[in-house]
């Protein structure tokens, strides 16, 4: 039996036949040269992983202590490098101090700059600098009673601070939990209730367009949250620890609250790293699933670091003289693996921009790029349709002949924007990486290596070294290629995440309960006649808007948590500019009368409860949800008139025909 359930929404990859060569000069001078060295590799990576895992290990990380056995696989869990002792922020900072690349910059910052025209403020910090300031926000952790194994909840926006913030955690073995600054109190609240966090760090405020977005007073907001019990959320926190960033007024709570520039000038910068268990504990990272509750992702030291420090340096083929930049927050995992760790621990110049792309001009990015010299550039499908719209007119104002790689990640790309890209941005000269992966992967497991893979717009390509992918039907079995079906990963890789933060049973039901043997992607996939995996897109209840992961149950149990609201069913559509939008079916309680106002109240009410991101792009009012007979909502029926698209398929399970026909009808 074929997959059913596959989405096709991007036909147009189907007729995708457009090759394109690595050019010659980027390969002669690239990590990895010609596709034949890449399958020598990827072949010895996957017959012999331990071999090839441990020789990777050995040469890319400076190890305290040895590791006695490479890798242990009881599925669900995978151990990598047990008995080994590292430090992630030695690996990032320490190791690179007795070397040329010492007063090299680590981090380039650019702030969001006042008005057009004007640049934003700059901050450089050297691999010396940076390794300063991570020692002495060390030493203020452990002033304030943080210990090896701690939880501590990151919130800040994308400063320097934010990295330091989980440098320093990883030097004293504390787990960080960053949560995106777009999220809300009640998000927060949910983060520190679920990791028992014991300590916060945030910023007074955030700029964003211009505007504050107040950090400080959502932290506030959620230290006093209940549940519906009365029962305070959370009750684990000791200190919050705020960085002076906007100057907004805030309030303090005397004995909880510190200020971050009183509380370093109480340290000194001497902070040896924490000898860590290669298995111990990084960071949870929460991400949507297809329940209501977000699932804590957890990730441990050496399998991770290896995993983001080597795809880091082959996908982006990285060298000391180049300017790379990821313009993912580090709210996200891509700003974990490949803006922070990945590049620190290969040595590299990591750019941080802290704004939007188009504030206060739509030219933001190419000014940056042009400044900089920015020479590898890593962003998302939906930022790249928005600068489509935008025009060609924003790019072609600056010198963007620095660049010599591009890199997507998020969402499948259409070929249209994949051919914009290598056109207006990449001047027809840049290869570009199409990664795929996920949060829980760590690290880019399908994408080209740019000096070796020949690339097909829409298509991330082939597997990293150790990666073991395959498209299979309901039962598992392999399809045939050019069959879509279900993405799996058949064999354990050392950045994979180690479980879900205090829930066995649901990690070994989603990822793992699913394909017998395999782990499950939640995407869709299929695999063309030259093995290359072309990504469709989620196939279970999480959207990708603009590429965020939002769980429509997530969105679903906001809406409902509305006094208005009497039910609601979340679904996507697709969307040109963010890939996929979301459409909330919603029905009022008797008496409520559903207008425009309401509508808006309850899009700040998604917002309030999860965050601005969750928004959905349109609310439309239902006297009645069509179910089956058996209750369950039929998701399908709505997500077909949500898109506008004929009604195919069953419908006798319906029990009230009419409902159909009525909410066809909604007028927008
Ligand atoms: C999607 C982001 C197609 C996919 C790193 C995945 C992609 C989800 C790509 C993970 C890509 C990410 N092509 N789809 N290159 N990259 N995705 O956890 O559906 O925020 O499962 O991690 O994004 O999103 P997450």
């Amino acid at each position: 039996m074929a997959t059913t359930n596959v989405p096709t929404s991007f036909d147009s990859i189907l007729n995708e036949e457009r090759v394109f060569p690595p050019p010659k000069g980027f390969s002669r001078l690239a990590q990895i040269k010609s596709l034949a060295q890449y399958r020598k590799l990827y072949r010895e990576s996957v017959q012999s992983p331990e071999k090839f895992w441990s020789r990777q290990a050995k040469a890319e990380l400076v190890w305290f202590k040895p590791w006695t056995r490479t890798l242990k696989w009881e599925e669900p869990y995978s151990k990598w490098f047990i008995g080994g002792q590292l430090n992630v922020s030695y690996n990032c900072l320490d190791r690179h101090l007795g070397t040329a690349r010492a007063n090299k910059a680590a981090l380039i910052w650019e702030g969001e700059p006042a008005a057009p025209g004007k640049p934003g403020e700059e901050r450089i910090l050297t691999y010396k600098q940076l390794h300063y300031e991570v020692c002495r926000f060390a030493n203020v952790l452990k002033r304030n009673g943080i210990k090896p194994g701690d939880r501590v909840l990151i919130y800040l926006p994308m400063v320097p601070e934010a990295a330091i913030s989980m440098l320093a955690c990883a030097r004293i073995g504390a787990v960080h939990s960053v949560v995106f600054g777009g999220f809300s109190a009640q998000s927060v609240a949910d983060r520190i209730q679920d990791s028992q966090a014991k300590l916060v760090i945030t910023a007074d405020g955030g700029f964003r367009r211009g505007a504050v977005v107040p950090l400080k007073q959502n932290v506030d907001d959620a230290l006093v949250l209940k549940d519906s019990h009365g029962e305070l959320l959370t009750k684990t926190i000791e200190k919050v620890i705020v960085l002076r960033r906007t100057n907004n007024e805030v309030q303090f709570q005397e004995g909880r609250d510190l200020w971050w520039h009183s509380e370093v000038e109480k340290v000194d910068a001497h902070c040896p790293a924490e000898k860590m268990d290669s298995e111990a504990p990084l960071f949870i990272l929460y991400t949507s699933g297809s329940t209501g509750k977000p699932k804590g992702i957890l990730h441990t030291t050496g399998g991770y670091l290896l995993y983001a420090k080597l795809t880091s340096k082959y996908v982006f083929d990285l060298r000391d003289e180049d300017v790379y930049w990821c313009t993912a927050d580090v709210g996200w995992v891509t700003g974990h693996s490949y803006v922070v760790y990945g590049p620190l621990a290969n040595g590299a110049t990591s750019l941080m921009y802290e704004g939007a792309p188009n504030f206060p001009e739509p030219d933001r990015f190419w000014r940056i790029v042009e400044k900089y010299g920015v020479t590898i550039l890593y962003t998302a499908p939906t930022a790249i349709r928005t600068f489509m719209k935008w025009g060609v007119e924003w790019p072609q104002k600056h010198d963007l002949s620095s660049l010599r790689l591009l890199g997507t990640v998020g969402e499948p790309i259409n070929p249209e924007a994949w051919m914009w890209y290598n056109e207006f941005i990449g001047g027809k000269r840049c290869p570009i990486v199409d990664t795929w992966w996920q949060t829980e992967t760590g690290g880019i497991l399908i994408s080209p290596l740019p000096g070796a893979t020949p690339t097909k717009p829409g298509s991330a390509t082939l597997p990293f070294f150790g990666i073991v992918p395959e498209v299979v039907d309901d039962y598992g079995r392999p399809v045939p290629r050019n069959s879509g079906g279900k993405l799996v990963i058949r064999k354990p890789w050392p950045g994979m995440l180690r479980g879900l933060w205090g829930d066995p049973q649901r990690y070994q039901q989603v990822y793992w309960g699913e394909v017998e043997g395999s782990y499950f992607t939640g995407d869709g996939s299929r695999q063309d006649k030259d093995g290359y995996f072309w990504i469709v897109g989620r196939i279970d209840d999480v959207l990708n808007v603009a590429g965020h992961r939002i769980g429509t149950a997530e969105v679903e149990s906001a809406l409902v948590s509305h006094q208005k609201v009497a039910e609601a069913a979340v679904v996507g559509r697709p969307d040109a500019m963010k890939g996929q939008a979301l459409v909330a079916f919603v029905t009022v309680k008797s008496g409520v009368h559903a207008d425009a106002a309401l509508r808006e109240e309850l899009r700040l009410h998604v917002a309030k409860e999860i965050g601005p991101v969750a928004k959905p792009d349109d609310i439309r009012f239902a006297e009645m949800l069509p179910k089956t007979r058996s209750g369950k909502i039929m998701r399908r029926l709505l997500k077909q008139i949500a898109s506008g698209t004929e009604i195919k398929g069953d419908t006798t399970t319906l029990e009230d025909l009419g409902v159909l026909a009525r909410l066809t009808q909604v007028e927008e």
